[in-house]
């Protein structure tokens, strides 16, 4: 077995003690529990695990994009990889991507444990699998569910960049942008007037093309490196800028600042940046530091509005405390980081990573009311939703009452509930309309929109619902 990184302490074998414990599944099928086939492999799987444990609290093994991972260490053993691959196959078709073993573990835990993968998709009660494994008297191991956005172990490598032709001043941008971004990377200084012709390409040409934002906007079926999201980020910023009125001088202060927020980045190692999965903590720590490196870089660059290093520090920082940095308390950051943030998380989701699948533009506008209030503005949300018209008329969605509807207004005051009219489960009737803008008494939306549906499955007649007389744009 060889290991793809350096450690200190020689590793147990992980990859033996997964398809161990894996196998005991199996034969706890075939034999009694207190079989000598079940008591042999029991043995050697409580030896390998007490091992581990002599030195370290729990017993971390990952799969990730295949790839069992122990304590966050990627391993491989050529003699051993079609056994380990079958092993990795069966845990993904029970819908788990992790095992992990606390200090303290019994012998017996671990045979009813491994019973229980069994039984682990059989849950028609709902409950969760930390309590269906504590009914059992599991309390030293858990399992990691694979959810339905982490593909990790399937995911796909995506070119590096668009496959298909750009807007050409959006092209010459990203070229712009990714010579800037290699030079400073490379360990170079960053050029102010560069900077500024970049700024004044995105202000004057890029936000004004439609296929440009078409492509900004949309899912990326590409790794989404950093110089990319910054171009994109600046221009989202400055549709939210646009929106909410600022003037033209604080808007190219926000495209500069904009352009510039994750260029700390470019002082983290490439790997860390990619990594599918998990990072460790040391790892977390060092992709957290880019909005410090990210300051200081700036702050080292003449020529920059001095509004750059504050946004490079507190895109990160929540409105009304917590995030990272840890600046202390009470420390609210600048409006212009809290627009960037909005850009930030919006064009993350729909671009693609290594370890996830690119979000459609609507499912990451839900990902934006999700955190709006708490981890981002909710007039910043509102006022970017606003402009880049979300929900489409048409579009199918189901509500937190479980209710299926179409867009069928947009309230422009409050861009993230509109109007739906509410179908049957079989879409072939309109059961009524429904303002999703309407509160209960405690102040909670009645109906929430939590979900949007491909429309193109399920074969919806839209000019039942729609009507054919002109669309209202707002009610
Ligand atoms: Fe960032
Ligand atoms: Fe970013």
């Amino acid at each position: 077995m060889t290991k793809t990184t350096d450690s200190v302490a020689p590793p147990i074998d992980a990859l033996a003690f997964l398809r161990g414990f894996v196998s005991l599944r199996r034969l706890a099928s075939m034999y009694p529990s207190g079989h000598p086939v079940i008591a042999q492999k029991l043995d050697e799987l409580y030896q390998l695990a007490q091992e581990h444990l002599k030195d370290n609290a729990v017993l971390t093994l990952d799969v990730i994009r295949g790839e069992v991972h122990l304590d966050g260490m990627a391993f491989r053993d050529e003699a051993t990889a079609t056994a380990t691959a079958q092993t990795v196959r069966e845990l993904a078709s029970l819908g788990i991507d992790s095992v992990h073993i606390a200090q303290g573990v019994e012998r017996d835990e671990i045979r009813v444990a491994a019973e229980f993968l069994d039984r682990i998709k059989d849950n028609p009660s709902g409950t969760t699998l930390a309590l269906r494994l504590a009914e059992r008297g599991i309390t030293h191991i858990s399992f990691g569910r694979i959810v339905s956005l982490d593909t990790r172990w399937r995911a796909r490598q995506w070119p590096d960049a668009p496959t298909s032709p750009l807007d050409p001043l959006y092209a010459q941008s990203l070229e712009a942008a990714e010579r800037a971004f290699e030079t400073v990377a490379s360990g170079g200084t960053l050029d102010a007037v560069t900077v500024r012709d970049l700024v004044q390409l995105l202000i004057g040409e890029v936000v004004r093309s439609n296929a440009a934002l078409g492509q900004i906007l949309a899912l990326k079926e590409y790794e989404n490196l950093t110089y990319c999201h910054s171009v994109n980020v600046a221009i989202l910023s400055l549709l939210i800028a646009r929106q909410v009125g600022l003037d033209e001088q604080t808007t190219y202060t926000l495209v500069e600042a904009a352009l510039l927020h994750d260029i700390g980045k470019t002082r983290v190692p490439l790997e860390i940046v990619k990594k599918p999965g998990a990072l460790n903590r040391v790892e977390r720590k060092m992709i957290e530091a880019h909005t410090i490196f990210g300051a200081e870089i700036l702050m080292e660059t003449p020529g920059l509005h001095p509004i750059a290093p504050i946004v490079a520090l507190e895109h990160h920082r929540n409105p009304h405390g917590g995030g990272y940095p840890d600046l202390g308390e009470g420390a609210r950051p600048h409006i212009m980081s809290q627009i960037v943030s909005v850009a930030d998380v919006y064009e993350a989701a729909t671009g693609a990573r290594t370890y996830r699948e690119p979000l459609r533009p609507e499912q990451a506008c839900l990902v934006l009311a999700r955190l709006a209030g708490t981890k981002l503005n909710t007039a910043l949300v509102k006022a970017f939703v606003a402009a880049v018209t979300f929900f489409p008329l048409g579009s199918l969605v189901r509500t937190s009452r479980d209710e299926t509807g179409v867009v069928v207004r947009t309230n422009s005051k409050n861009p993230l509930h509109p109007v739906l009219s509410l179908l049957s489960d079989d879409l072939q009737q309109v059961l009524g309309e429904v303002d999703t803008s309407v509160r209960d008494g405690s102040g909670a939306y009645e109906h929430q929109i939590v979900a949007t549906i491909s429309s193109r499955e399920r074969n919806l007649d839209l000019t039942r619902v729609l009507p054919s007389h002109g669309l209202a744009r707002s009610a």
